[in-house]
This record gives C-alpha cells, structure tokens and sequence, in this order.
C-alpha cells in the first residue's frame, strides 16, 4: 500500500483546502439552504464532466482494461439531482476554470484516487444532507448518495489496481495535486 499512503499524506493539506471551502463547510455546519445546495450540484457537475471527458480521451488512447472496467460516470446521479432541482448544465467559460489534461494512465490513477476518495467523505456529507431541515423538501441525494454501502469495497478495488499496476508513481501524485486543486478552483469560482 506504499503509494496509496504516499498519496495521502501528499494530499491531505490539499484535502483540508477542499473541505475548508464555504460551499463544503456549509453542508457539514448544517447551514446550507437549497439554493446553496443547488450550486453545489451544478459546481460538482462542472468538475465532473470535465474531468470525466479528460479520463476518456486518455482511454481512447491507452487502452487499459482494469480501468476501463473500474471507470465509473458519476454524471447520471448529478443529472438526476439538476433535474429534480430543475437546473440546466452549467455554463462557465473555458478561461474561468483550468481543467487539468491527463497523458498517461499513472496521471489517470491521481486523477481517479481523487474523485473516488471524495466518494468516501460523500457518505459522510450525505448524512449531513438527509439530516439539514433546510433540505426536508429533497426526496433523494443521487450524487451523495454514491455507492452506498458498495463505496468501501470499490475503494478496496481501486487500491489494489493502483498498488498494482502503477509504473509512475511520481507521475499519479503529481496528477492527484493537479486534480484537487481543480476541485478547490470550482469550489470557489463565482457561477454568476
Ligand atoms: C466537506 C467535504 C469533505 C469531507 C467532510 C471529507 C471527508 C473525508 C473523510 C472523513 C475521508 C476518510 C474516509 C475513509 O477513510 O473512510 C475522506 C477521504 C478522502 N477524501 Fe474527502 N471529504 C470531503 C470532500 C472531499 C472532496 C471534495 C474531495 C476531492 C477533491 C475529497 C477527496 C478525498 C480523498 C482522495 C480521500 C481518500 C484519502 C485516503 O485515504 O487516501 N474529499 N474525506
């Protein structure tokens, strides 16, 4: 488990700007509102669809079995979550946020350990969600929800693939920094 270690203690300073953000402090508080809620939705859209498109044109080009069967789209739960809150995909200009590019499946691996981490903190903050009065009026949180009960045995699988069968792992821990700090970029940038 070298580097997944490795990449934790690497990023966890990282992790803490992320958490500390308004939008992700307000759900832990409790304070979130819906409209608050709604940005949150339509900012982890724009993270996602970014990063997701990157994640596909890298496996267009290196084909990698493991990852392409462990690669998951979190982009049907977040469409599910704009269309019971009645948003529309949001618009940001390309000169707003910089989307990192990914080469190789070892920059692939950061950019994975970090949307499928925040997986692992979504159960926490999903709590958070279901137990806001704010949000009393929100049948189901599709995107925080994630995997359920599944999200430990998923992470367990991701490990391993990482543990074994990285050949650059300077490469992954430098993609996972690039990755998070995208993540705080669209935590903080003003959607107008
Ligand atoms: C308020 C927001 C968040 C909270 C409270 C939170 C909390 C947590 C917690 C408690 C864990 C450990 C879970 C476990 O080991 O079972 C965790 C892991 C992780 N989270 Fe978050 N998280 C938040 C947001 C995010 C976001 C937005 C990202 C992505 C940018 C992220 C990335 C990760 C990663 C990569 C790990 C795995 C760390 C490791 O064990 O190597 N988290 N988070």
């Amino acid at each position: 488990m070298e580097l997944m270690k490795k990449l934790k203690s690497t990023t966890s300073e990282l992790h803490r700007r992320v958490e500390e953000t308004p939008i992700n402090k307000a759900i832990i508080q409790q304070g979130m509102k819906l409209e608050q809620y709604k940005e949150l939705i339509q900012r982890n859209y724009l993270i996602h669809a970014s990063l997701e498109h990157q994640i596909k044109s890298v496996l267009n080009k290196n084909k990698h079995a493991s990852v392409s069967h462990f690669f998951h789209s979190k982009l049907e739960w977040l469409e599910k979550d704009m269309t019971s809150l009645g948003l529309t995909k949001p618009h940001v200009t390309n000169d707003a946020i910089s989307i990192p590019r990914y080469h190789s499946i070892a920059e692939l691996f950061g950019c994975l350990y970090v949307i499928e981490g925040s997986m692992l903190g979504g159960s926490i903050l999903y709590r958070a969600l279901r137990e806001n009065k704010h949000l009393d009026s929100i049948p189901e949180f599709h995107f925080f929800k994630n995997y359920g009960k599944d999200v430990g045995l998923r992470w367990k699988t991701f490990k391993n693939i990482v543990e074994d069968e990285n050949d650059d792992p300077d490469a992954t821990i430098r993609a996972a920094k690039n990755t998070f700090r995208f993540y705080e970029s669209v935590f903080q940038l003003n959607l107008g």
